[in-house]
């Protein structure tokens, strides 16, 4: 094998089939299981865009009924991990690192968790995990602000709930729309680094609790779900110091560093959920009176395609959104996990529905011809 024919990154090399979501980069389309992404996120929810993607079609409003409420049955986490979730906001751990250790554990708790033949069972595991992360990090997030850890709600909605108990106060209901569509525009992307990880882990017939945690590991850089914590500290940097935005990004650019929010593996025009994404963050501040991340986030957006051809990506317009709503930075990426658990669960039972161990060839290019020498003698 030449070194030419190999495709860095696996860009371009299709790994498997799959059903659940299916990208046009060059036209800039996003399907969930054949409805536009933009569809979802103006009549779906969450749970329901959640429902489509585990179960292959819409439910009726029944079977939504008795999914919402398994799903929020799972919401609440044994006693038992109290004592790491406050170990972990002693430490100051990192959040996406705290959330991965947290679901890490949750394993300990399922007696069915090696379970990957059943897929019935692995889909419980599925809602368990899903229905508890937000109960975990928002308890995480409590812990480090030395404050008490609240319970979750089981009449709110997923997204309502989450912000419930992060801050205590049951949100408007522009707040929770605007996280729930978020969460739909999250849920699923193709093979992108973090689902492709969860396949990889299932694949050995590993388990789900592991599936996720890899898949959480793999989020967390900032070529992947880290970005959008960097681009609100990019706008808060520009607001701070007063350059102008596009100074701002030259500058960046001169030095070296890539921008955060642009850029994308298969979208080669901008991305369809920084579009809704966008609306959202610029309704935001036309209500609170505040354009400035808006206006910011525009004219880089419109420097970074016309003089670079950069287009902008989901994270992009997340970051400013979630800032207008009060979120701490350092929540963005966990919150991206939040949803993307949708798809990671939606792609684990897909790959175990038709496994095969994945794993892949290098082309080696070390010596062959080594003689070894005693370590006395070296
Ligand atoms: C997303 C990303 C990792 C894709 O990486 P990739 O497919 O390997 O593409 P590359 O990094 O090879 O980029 C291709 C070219 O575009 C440039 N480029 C890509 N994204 C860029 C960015 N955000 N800022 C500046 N230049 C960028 C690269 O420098 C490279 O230019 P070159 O060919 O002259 O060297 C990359 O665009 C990036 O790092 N973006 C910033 C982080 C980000 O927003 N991540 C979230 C993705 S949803």
């Amino acid at each position: 094998m030449t070194k030419d024919s190999i495709k860095k990154g696996l860009e371009g090399i299709v790994v498997t089939e799959s059903q659940l979501s299916y990208i046009n980069g060059i036209e800039g389309v996003l399907i969930y299981r054949g409805y536009p992404i933009e569809e979802l996120a103006e009549k779906s929810t969450f749970e329901e865009v959640l429902y489509l993607l585990w179960h292959g079609e819409l439910p009726s409003s029944d079977l939504l009924t008795e999914f919402t409420e398994d799903l929020s049955n799972h919401r609440e986490i044994d006693p038992g991990m109290d004592k790491i979730i406050m170990e972990l906001a002693d430490q100051n751990e990192n959040s996406m690192a705290a959330l991965r250790t947290m679901i890490s554990m949750l394993s300990g708790y399922d007696p069915n968790k090696k379970d990957t033949k059943n897929l019935d069972v692995v889909l419980q595991q599925g809602a368990n995990v899903t229905a508890k992360m937000p109960t975990l990090l928002a308890a995480f997030h409590r812990a480090r602000s030395g404050k008490e850890i609240i319970p979750p709600r089981p009449d709110l909605n997923h997204a309502a709930n989450f912000l419930y108990m992060l801050s205590g106060e049951e949100p408007n209901e522009t707040t929770a729309k605007t996280l729930d569509t978020a969460l739909i525009l999250h849920c699923d992307h193709g093979i992108n680094a973090s689902t492709f990880s969860a396949r990889v882990t299932l694949s050995t017939l590993s388990d789900l609790y592991s599936a996720i945690t890899s898949a959480i590991g793999t989020l967390s850089g900032p070529l992947h779900g880290g970005a959008n914590q960097n681009v609100m500290k990019m706008l808060l940097d520009i607001d701070k110091s007063n350059v102008d935005p596009i100074e701002w990004v030259k500058n960046s650019l001169q030095s070296g560093n890539k921008i955060p929010g642009f850029g994308h593996r298969v979208y080669k025009i901008k991305d369809p959920r920084a579009t809704i994404l966008g609306g959202m963050s610029k309704s935001l501040g036309l209500s609170s009176g505040d354009m400035r991340w808006y206006d910011y986030s525009i004219s880089i957006e419109s420097y970074l395609s016309q003089e670079k051809g950069l287009a902008s990506n989901v994270d992009f317009y997340s970051g400013s959104a979630y800032y207008q709503m009060g979120i701490p930075i350092d929540l963005y990426t966990p919150i991206f996990a939040l949803s993307r658990v949708g798809g990671w669960v939606g792609h684990s039972i897909e790959q175990l529905s038709d496994n095969r161990l994945i794993r892949p060839r290098a082309n080696y290019i070390g010596p062959s011809d080594m003689t070894y020498i005693p370590i006395d003698e070296r």
